[in-house]
């Protein structure tokens, strides 16, 4: 493709490194330019208007351009802009978010630390696991288990926790302490016969296993995300978290829950810990804490935690640590109208009332040859693209045949998140009954549209 030299195409090509993105390719066809957007819809340059079905990276939960917000973060502007909140320095908005983010949290949390991305409340919380065990005499307990297919950002210390190799290779990543145990999606990698309780007893046996050979007292943390979304919208069986839960609890292994996608409303519950029955030690979350309008992010610590780090802080001084940013005033007041929003749309109820309807609708997707495994919670859905649904065999990779449903479902005039060979859909939390049918209708028009020969 050829671009006028001074068009935004040819300046994005000789200008920016895209995340996520084929570096080749990239010179070749440039960017899909998004100039504006409105309610659940994004336009681009070309001036077509897409239902955003993944509320760009899980995070848009009010949809685009928001006047409100808008108007919240003016006046923060005007009024001070920035100032930071290290030395005993605070501002009103980050302290109401943060009584607000510990008046809602599923289970009783002591303190927030403020982050601007969800890499960076994960890599926090990495930090703190190991100053908790400094403090509490168990400096050995370094080693942190995340899951395959896990993904808890791309820092490097969150990409280390995070179980994907295409973003550890050369990269010289993971770090040494971090482990990786299994991916816990039943339809893929259950064996034959085996039940979902069956599975879930076999996965929490492979994580004993793996605390037992690397020594228990070597292991301080496991991190979760309730319901897997960079994974592919994966929700583990019923009584997987019962399970490990019992495991981490057996070896004195915290918990850290992070709820960067499932966090404010995503699956049908304020938090993801609450859908799945997780009681964490340590939360992490972004994205829809602040609508996506403003890059900011929480880490909710429990009393047990804080206790530790009083005591390193009375032992070194100080809480040697923090982000220029954290607490910043306008991002924490934006974030504080979006928890508002939340509020006056009972954003549980609606997000309870849109998952049944969605539910209804892709229920027919079910019965497509090539499509199985449809499964959600709230508005977080994911299902499997196979070629056969009574093997579960699956298309050869190089094909990209999700991908090529992808691209025919944004012809059709939506966008879905397609991962290896899984569709996922995660709509802005604001999304009416109307346009969920116009959204599972283009991706039925995109199904319709694809070859399944291959
Ligand atoms: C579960 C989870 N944790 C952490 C992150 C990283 O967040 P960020 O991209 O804001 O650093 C993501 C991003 O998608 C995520 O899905």
């Amino acid at each position: 493709m050829t671009f006028l030299p001074n068009s935004s195409h040819a300046r994005d090509i000789a200008s920016i490194v895209h995340s996520q993105t084929d570096l080749n390719r990239h010179l070749e066809v440039g960017p899909s330019i998004m100039s504006s957007g409105d309610g659940v819809y994004v336009t681009d340059s070309d001036g077509r208007r897409l239902i955003e079905g993944v509320a760009g990276l899980w995070c848009a939960s009010l949809g685009f351009g928001v006047e409100r917000l808008a108007e919240v973060a003016y006046e923060a502007m005007k009024n001070i802009g920035y100032y930071h909140t290290y030395r005993h320095t605070s501002n009103e908005a980050a302290i109401d978010l943060a009584e607000k983010l510990l008046s809602i949290a599923p289970v009783p949390m002591s303190k927030v630390l403020f982050q601007c991305s969800g890499s960076e409340a994960n890599d926090t919380a990495i930090k703190l696991v190991w100053y908790y065990h400094n403090a509490i005499g168990k400096p050995d307990k370094r080693k942190i288990i995340g899951r395959m297919k896990g993904y808890h950002g791309s820092t490097a210390a969150a990409v280390s926790l995070s179980g994907k190799p295409d973003m550890h290779r050369d990269f010289n990543l993971p770090f040494e302490p971090f482990r990786h145990t299994d991916f816990p999606c039943y339809y893929l990698e259950h064996q034959d016969g085996e039940t979902e309780d069956d599975f879930a007893t076999r996965m929490a046996d492979n994580l004993e296993a793996l605390i037992l050979e690397e020594g228990p007292e070597t292991v301080g943390a496991f991190f979760a995300e309730p319901i897997m979304g960079a994974g592919g919208g994966i929700i583990p069986p019923p009584t997987y978290y019962e399970k490990i839960q019992a495991v981490l609890k057996k070896y004195d292994v915290l918990l850290v829950a992070d709820e960067v996608i499932c966090g404010y409303g995503r699956t049908g519950n304020m938090w993801g810990s609450t859908t799945m029955e997780m009681v964490p030690d340590m939360i992490s979350s972004a994205k829809q804490l602040s609508a996506g309008f403003q890059p900011i992010s929480a880490l909710l610590i429990n009393e047990k935690v804080f206790q530790a780090m009083l005591v390193e802080s009375d032992k070194l001084g100080s809480f040697s640590h923090g982000y220029t940013y954290a607490g910043h005033p306008v991002a924490a007041a934006v974030a504080l109208e979006v928890q508002k929003i939340y509020e006056e749309i009972d954003v549980v109820a609606t997000v309870r009332k849109s998952a049944d309807y969605l539910a209804a609708r892709l229920s027919g997707l079910g019965d497509h040859p090539n499509i199985d495994d449809v499964d959600g919670r709230g508005l977080l859905w994911g299902m499997q693209v196979v070629k056969d649904r009574t093997t579960r065999a699956l298309y050869d990779p190089a094909l990209g045949m999700a991908q090529k449903i992808g691209d025919a479902t944004r012809d059709a005039g939506a966008i879905v998140r397609i991962i290896g060979d899984r569709i996922v859909l995660a709509p802005p939390l604001v999304i009416s009954e109307g346009e969920l049918d116009q959204l599972v209708g283009a991706l039925e028009t995109g199904l319709a549209a694809t070859a399944f020969d291959g």
